[in-house]
Order: C-alpha cells, then structure tokens, then sequence
C-alpha cells in the first residue's frame, strides 16, 4: 500500500455534498488523498464555499464564458493539470465533456451517477425510477462510480448501492436515499483507487488483481 497520499482534483457544479463526504473521509477515515483543487463550472456553486471552510483551492472556469464545448473543456484541464492531480473526481459535475478532455485523463477519471447504470443515464434518474417502479418494471434504484469514457454515463461501473423503491416514495424521498449512499460508495471507490487497488486497462475494471466481471453490489434494505 503506497504511504503516500493521491493527488486528486475534484470538480463540481452544485452544491458538493459529495464533495464533502470526500473531505470528511480524508480526515475521520484516513482516504488517503491530497484534494489538490476543487473548481466548479458555476461561480455560485455551494461546494465552493465547503471547499473554502476546508480551505482547499478552489477555481471557477465558467462554461458561459466559452463559444464551445471544445474551448471550455482545454480551458477546464488546462486549469486541472497546473495541480497535477492522478485521479479526477466528477463530483456532481453536470457538464458534457468532450472525447479529447476524457481521453486525455482516461483511467483517471471517476464519476458518481444517480442510478443502478446501465439504467437510467443521463437526467431526472428519480423520476424516471419511479415511474418505472410504478410500471412494475423496476423494483431498485441508487448510484453508481464508474471510470469516464467518451459515452455519456456509459464507462466501466466499479461499485454501486441498492436500495429498494417502495410504494411512499417520490422522487425527493428516494433522492435523499440514493443521496446518503452516494456519500458511502464514492469514497469507497477513491480508497480503491488511492490505495492502488483499482484501476482500468482498455475497458475492463481490475479489483485486487482481478478483472471485475460485474459491479460490487453494496445492498441495502
Ligand atoms: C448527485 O446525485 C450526483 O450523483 C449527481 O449530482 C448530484 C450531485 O450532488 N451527479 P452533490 O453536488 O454532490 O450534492
């Protein structure tokens, strides 16, 4: 186990609640990372100021102030590459990114998806949990960490957690389920990842020594 300490950026673009359990867990569970910068494509994001209380670095690049998706995302890993970072944490970070910026970090790049992938990519995942539970087609939703590649929410899965939907959910209800479990499994992952347990090799997830075939499924009830 390396003694040292990853370097890692962590970018967002709301209000970093998994941004915070990744801080928490540096200090009460020893995740052995050095969160070198935290930026943010919104200057009002609320992971800002959590990043600021931590006193971390923080940086703002504005996808508003760009003509394309291609300017914004150099300008964006221009600014991650001055920390030097090994891994690249997508916490909550609600921009497309471009086949050149994935590319550029690929295997070192993780992402936290509100849903049981490959189910429900992309947005309103709750919602559409739901009404698919209320169809009778789904019984389970949660969340996701899985290595980014080109495909939006379509690279390799590393861990999930599970939880049932039941008959008094919304879509607030199971959110801040979903939400609570987010905050175990992606710290879980970085420890992985930092410990260097985990990593990727073309498109197949490898744990301790192994090719991970299917997802470590943590199961709640
Ligand atoms: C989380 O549900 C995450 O999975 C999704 O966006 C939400 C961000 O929440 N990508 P937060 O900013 O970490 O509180």
């Amino acid at each position: 186990m390396p003694t040292s300490k990853l370097p890692i950026v962590i970018l967002i673009s709301g209000s970093g609640s998994n941004l915070q359990a990744i801080i928490d867990a540096t200090g009460k569970d020893k995740l052995p990372v050095d969160i070198r910068a935290v930026i943010s494509n919104r200057p009002d994001a609320g992971g800002l100021q959590r990043a600021s209380r931590a006193q971390l670095h923080t940086a703002v690049i504005d996808h508003t102030q760009f003509h394309d998706r291609e300017t914004f995302g150099a300008a964006l890993s221009q600014c991650i590459d001055n920390f030097e970072p090994k891994l690249v944490v997508l916490a909550g970070f609600m921009r497309l990114l471009t086949d050149d910026f994935v590319n550029h970090y690929s295997g070192r790049i993780l992402n936290i998806h509100p849903s049981l992938l490959p189910a429900f990519k992309g947005l309103n995942t709750h919602v559409r949990a739901l009404a698919a539970f209320k169809e009778g087609t789904v019984k389970k939703h949660g969340a996701s960490v899985h290595f980014v590649t080109a495909e939006l929410d379509g690279g390799p899965v590393i861990l999930q957690a599970r939880l049932p939907i039941t008959q008094n959910d919304s879509p607030e209800t199971l959110a801040t389920r979903v939400l609570k479990r987010e905050h175990q499994i992606y710290p879980q992952a970085i420890r992985w990842f930092a410990e260097d347990r985990l990593c990727l090799q073309g498109n197949q997830v490898w744990l301790d020594g192994r090719v991970l075939n299917t997802p470590v499924v943590v199961d709640h009830s």
